[in-house]
């Protein structure tokens, strides 16, 4: 089984999520947990923004010792000189480079053409590389970029002494198939290619972060960058454990997992939730509250029986207390005689008759029903009560 390597930015590209700022005491607390999931590579932030990140960065090194650190740097000297200053303690620090290699970028935001594209960025990772025996490149909107340019910029990135070389999809543009077919090629056609390692970073402005990263590890990717719960830019970014999950579950199909501890990711989930205010909503992929819930009688009766009718992970995977069975209009006899049990009723066939009429009355008018609701409705039916 191919390992894929994660890279968490959850404190870089995720704290870029419009209203989040977390402390330096947060951003530990975040790494640390990072560290207990099992993620490879932590990007701590970018170090360049404030003397106050690099101070958080530092404060992430000290404390962080089982995963590569990295920050992030624009390919100017005094923003890696800030990397430098930011990762003086880390263990195993790297560097993380951008520039952007798009038609659209390089007319419009960096005014420089192919060829000054080419040497800033070698020049910078040559820089880098006098600090730092690991550096990542990444050539921001990849996706957007003519696929020969993109071969040379890879090239370039490789002959001047990058470890990783990253592909983003910056603005969430790509199609599947097309991403796939991006990294394909840069595989068969990029001398050297086998001396580095090929990353990618998805963002969800189509709603396809997750799609098109499993893309990328299906055309032969090594590592994938993502957030927990998605959070970042606009959209967001990939969802890590979305596509940790889709490996664990398919690997029949992927041939490929990450080496996650995966009973840690709801803890993950429910403390960069809390820590940075932005909640995950209930019908959420993996964490949201109803992830593994269960309403309809159908489905209800299926998991009764065996829990994989209706469920592919199960919530103990993630770390998740347990399956739901949600009492509503739509829930059968089947689970309402297993709530009573629970409740410690047991009926008589006509009395379970009469008290699920009257529960499917109270459904039609309330959406959420309680276990007092339950109680309430048998007490005053049912004269026998609890036994
Ligand atoms: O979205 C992007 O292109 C980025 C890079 C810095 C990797 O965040
Ligand atoms: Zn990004």
């Amino acid at each position: 089984m191919r390992k894929i390597y994660v890279f968490d930015t959850t404190l870089r590209d995720g704290e870029q999520s419009p209203g989040v700022s977390l402390t330096t005491e947060e951003k530990v607390e975040i790494a640390l947990q990072l560290q207990k999931l099992g993620i490879d590579r932590i990007e701590a932030g970018f170090a360049a923004a404030s003397p106050g990140e690099i101070e958080s960065i530092r404060a992430v090194s000290r404390q962080v010792k089982h995963a590569t650190l990295l920050s992030l740097a624009r390919c100017h000297m005094k923003d890696i000189d800030a990397v430098v200053e930011a990762l003086r303690e880390a263990e195993d620090p790297c560097l993380h480079l951008v520039l952007a290699t798009s038609p659209i970028h390089r007319e419009h935001k960096l005014h420089m053409d192919k060829a000054k594209i080419l040497e800033t960025a070698a020049s910078a990772i040559r820089y880098g590389r006098k600090f730092f025996s690991k550096v990542e490149f990444s050539a921001e909107d990849a996706s957007r970029t003519e696929i020969d340019f993109l071969c040379e910029v890879t090239k370039m990135a490789i002959d001047a002494g990058a470890s990783v070389v990253n592909l983003p999809d910056t603005v969430g543009f790509a199609t599947p198939e097309q991403f796939g077919n991006m990294f394909k090629t840069i595989k068969a056609s990029v001398p050297g290619i086998e001396k580095i390692q090929l990353s990618t970073h998805c963002h969800d402005d189509l709603g396809m972060a997750t799609a098109n990263t499993l893309a990328a590890i299906a055309n032969g990717v090594d590592q994938f960058e993502g957030t927990i719960n998605g959070i970042g830019e606009r959209a967001g970014n990939t969802c890590l454990e979305e596509v940790a999950l889709a490996l664990e579950t398919r690997s029949d199909y992927y041939g490929a997992k990450t080496s996650l501890n995966l009973s840690e990711i709801y803890r993950t989930s429910r403390m960069v939730s809390k820590l940075t205010g932005m909640s995950v909503p209930g019908n959420k992929a993996i964490v949201g509250a109803n992830a593994f819930a269960h309403e309809s009688g159908i489905h209800q009766d299926g998991m009764l029986k065996n829990r994989s009718t209706y469920e592919i992970i199960t919530p103990e995977t993630i770390g998740a207390s347990s399956s739901k069975l949600v009492l509503g209009k739509h829930s059968g006899r089947h689970a309402f005689k297993e709530k009573l049990i629970d409740l410690g009723y047991e009926l008589h066939e006509e009395q379970l008759n009469i008290a699920f009429a009257k529960f499917k009355v109270l459904a039609d008018r309330k959406k959420n029903i309680l276990s007092e609701d339950i109680r309430a409705l048998l007490d005053e039916n049912l004269a026998d009560g609890p036994k």
